[in-house]
């Protein structure tokens, strides 16, 4: 059943598909000029609008859905950039439904890395001793609030990715009691405490000034706790859950997507890119075969659902196949 193209296209059990792949897009409040991001040649900080740009070209090209970073001028302990009606993430949402509006689907990050001066996802507490720690439930206050500014400004789907515990409850709680009982929420279940998010902390200026994500994400050992993550999670309110990174955690997948009945996502981080992108730079590996085998692969595993950097030109080359 391999001997033609024909035949092996027939049989072929795994599709990709455009409308499948989420396109993170990043936007820095206070730039003139996109701003490359040298670990992820190719991506970029946008402005607002080379954002609104990229965003409806992105969409024409067939990406299913969008998926927002912001990037604020100014930090500070809580991150109050993240829920201020008038942050960057919250003005690009409003650009976008606009630009883009119901053609597509809006998803904004809800953590507060992106906001906060020292680089963490929650409200930090210092003790006597000196020792940092991360106020699990003051944070939730916050995600709840964030979770609302973000609904009002037009997110069809908040995506919680601070690995809280009680997070999609808190944030579920605080949307339906503010009228937003429509919007989804894509929780990044299992998120592992992974290197690969290095070049990621780039784009959004977020590596942690101390300590590490380690009590908060999980153990890259275990995968039974991904599980238990993840029923938590659809039993507070999920909509979709996520795992992440994809590549190296695709046997996480396949056991979530046994266990599960919501669509569930695989994010191919920052990282995955990175190094696929660095190889074909130097030759090494033929770029587009790899990124199409990736996702291939991450869909074949389970997920119903890929974020990709690489989404817009994947979109267009399903399209248009060279
Ligand atoms: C946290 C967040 C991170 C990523 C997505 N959301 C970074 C982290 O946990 O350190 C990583 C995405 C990537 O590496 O591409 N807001």
């Amino acid at each position: 059943m391999r001997r033609t193209p024909a035949l092996r296209r027939l049989v072929a059990q795994t599709r990709l598909s455009s409308s499948d792949l989420v396109l993170p897009l990043f936007v820095k409040e206070g730039i003139s000029e996109p701003a490359p991001i040298a670990s992820m040649p190719g991506v970029v900080q946008h402005t607002r609008d080379s954002l609104r740009k990229a965003a409806a070209e992105a969409v024409a090209d067939g990406v299913g859905g969008l998926i927002l970073f912001g990037i604020p001028a100014h930090k500070d302990a809580r991150g109050s950039g993240a829920d201020d009606p008038s942050g960057i993430v919250q003005v690009a949402l409003r650009d976008l439904a606009g630009e883009v509006g119901d053609a597509t689907v809006l998803m904004a990050d809800l953590c507060l890395d992106e906001y906060t001066d020292h680089g963490h996802c929650g409200i930090v507490v210092e003790s006597a001793a000196g020792e940092h720690t991360i106020d699990n439930d003051a944070t939730l206050v916050r995600y709840a609030s964030i979770a609302v500014a973000q609904a009002s400004a037009g997110a069809h789907v908040v995506a919680p990715s601070g690995m809280m515990d009680g997070q999609v409850a808190a944030i579920r709680a605080g949307l339906d009691t503010a009228g937003f009982s429509e919007v989804a929420i894509l929780a990044y279940a299992a998120k592992f405490a992974s290197a690969l998010y290095g070049p990621f902390r780039d784009a959004a200026e977020c590596a942690p000034r101390f300590g590490d994500r380690r009590t908060y994400q999980q153990d890259v050992a275990n995968s039974d706790e991904a599980l238990r993550e993840v029923a938590l999670d659809i039993a507070e309110g999920a909509d979709m859950v996520m795992v992440k990174p994809a590549m190296a955690y695709l046997d996480v997948v396949a056991r979530v997507r046994r266990m599960v009945d919501v669509p569930v996502a695989a994010y191919q981080v920052s990282g995955e890119y990175a190094m696929v992108e660095a190889a074909a730079a130097h030759g090494w590996l033929d770029r587009e075969s790899v990124i199409l085998e990736s996702l291939t692969s991450i869909r074949r595993a389970g997920a119903d659902i890929v974020l990709t950097y690489w989404a817009a030109e994947v979109a267009r080359l399903l399209r248009d196949p060279r």
